[in-house]
């Protein structure tokens, strides 16, 4: 975790106007590492999500020996070291606040020949690994969680997994992928079943990589042995970023902005369908691709919100967004009812009961369930929330004071630079009134 504490405050009212590129998808940049580490050649990064995630799980491939020159300017160039290339890493490999390096990681080296140890920081050292330790275990791998399945993972160097076919208890795209990366390596077929579609950046890329997978419905599956070839890779700006402003210009009137070049791949737009349900303004143009990714520029103008029930199908498709729609719930006419989203539970934070507490401090009616949230829209006023160190919360909150009643002062923002920096320079060149002060 951060040392530097950081506070935002954010002015009541305003609008947002203009047109930016957010930053690029932290999803798709710690694949772009994973892969072109363990592919044949040299492959050149675009668009590189520079926050302290992406930047984590490319220390530990250097740990592992990959030569990687950047990140400069979002551009990395990965030397692969071919899918057999890795070495031991001298210490255990610090993961910060980042899941998705923890969890892609362990189904990786569960299938290298060395040990390896993941750690992380305060909130990753609280959240649950079993759901990727016991299907790795069923291919045989050897890791050692706490009494409590959670980090640190103590992963004894093996050879030898076995392909297996899994369905997933939850819709997780960070199981399925490191179910995925394992099976690279494992005799015979890998298969994982989804319960619901879950994001499909490592299946994509993966055929990027010339690496062939297969998806029937809802099953995917890859076979063992194969090799990965470097590649190109734009990456595109992520919409779990965009979807801050997203919110901010739709509960705010008289806004107009235009997001450019946001990855828009059908398993990420949950946010969007669920804002256009509340009655929000939105519209893709220039719709293209970037590679494997769809991407378009996202025009979003100020309407009058309405509260939405928001159906457990719609849930993995939004994952990330729930802290900035819990926030347009709150500006909006009437209820939202949540559920089927137990999974916020056991994000960076409770996202569940971090989001009600602020709210209410705010002074909206909120109630949180053990699976979701009931929240009657109103007029957020102003006050101190506090995020508890959840960039995603952090930056919900900023947006709440576009229709606040007075200021929003919101405390342990450190982590915002996890998977957005440059959040508040971003929201300045929109017209917000926002601050950040260090102590
Ligand atoms: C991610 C998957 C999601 C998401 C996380 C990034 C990924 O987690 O919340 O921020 O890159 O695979 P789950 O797959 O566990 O839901």
């Amino acid at each position: 975790m951060s040392e530097q504490n950081i506070v935002m405050t954010v002015a009541a009212g305003g609008k947002l106007s203009g047109q930016i590129r957010v930053p690029g998808d932290k999803s798709i940049s710690h694949r772009a590492v994973m892969l072109g580490s363990l592919a044949e050649g040299v492959t050149e990064i675009h668009g590189f999500l520079e926050g302290e995630d992406p930047v984590a799980t490319l220390q530990a491939f250097r740990a592992m020996g990959v030569r990687i020159e950047g990140p400069d300017k979002g551009h990395v160039v990965v030397h692969g070291v071919g899918l057999r290339g890795l070495n031991r890493p001298p210490r255990p490999l610090y993961l910060g606040n980042s899941g998705t390096s923890m969890r892609l990681l362990a189904g990786l080296l569960a299938a290298q020949p060395f040990d390896s140890t993941l750690t992380g920081d305060d909130s990753l050292s609280g959240r649950p690994m079993r759901r990727v330790t016991e299907p790795l275990a069923a291919m045989g791998a050897h890791i050692e969680t706490s009494p409590s399945g959670t980090p640190p993972l103590k992963i004894r160097g093996r050879q030898g997994l076995q392909g297996i076919s899994y369905q997933m208890p939850v819709a997780s795209a960070q199981l399925k992928s490191a179910l995925l990366l394992a099976g690279l390596y494992a005799e015979g077929t890998t298969c994982v079943v989804e319960p619901g579609p879950s994001r499909d950046h490592t299946e994509r890329m993966l055929q990027g990589f010339g690496y062939t997978v297969q998806r029937e419905e809802d099953r995917v599956c890859l076979q063992g042995g194969g090799t990965l070839e470097a590649m190109h890779i734009e990456v595109p700006g992520d919409i779990s970023s965009a979807a801050f402003f997203m919110v901010g210009a739709a509960i705010s009137e008289g806004s107009e902005i235009l997001l450019q070049n946001v990855g828009v791949n059908p398993t990420r737009t949950g946010v969007i369908e669920i804002l256009r349900q509340m009655g929000a303004d939105i519209t893709l143009e220039n719709e293209r691709s970037a590679g494997a990714e769809p991407v378009a520029d996202i025009r979003v103008r100020g309407a009058r919100l309405r509260g939405t029930a928001i159906q457990p199908h719609q849930v993995p498709l939004a994952i990330d967004e729930f802290p900035a729609l819990f926030v347009a719930a709150a500006c909006a006419e009437g209820e939202t009812v949540l559920s089927g989203a137990g999974e916020l539970r056991v994000k960076e934070s409770d996202r569940i009961q971090v989001m009600a507490d602020g709210l209410l401090e705010l002074g909206i009616d909120v109630r949180p369930t053990e699976d979701g949230i009931v929240i009657q829209g109103g007029e957020p006023s102003g006050g101190t929330v506090d995020s508890h160190g959840d960039h995603r919360v952090a930056m919900a909150f900023a947006m709440a004071g576009l229709c606040a009643a007075s200021p929003i002062v919101v405390r342990d923002c450190a982590n915002v630079r996890t998977s957005f920096p440059g959040f508040v320079e971003h929201a300045w060149r929109l017209g917000m009134n926002i601050k950040e002060t260090a102590w």
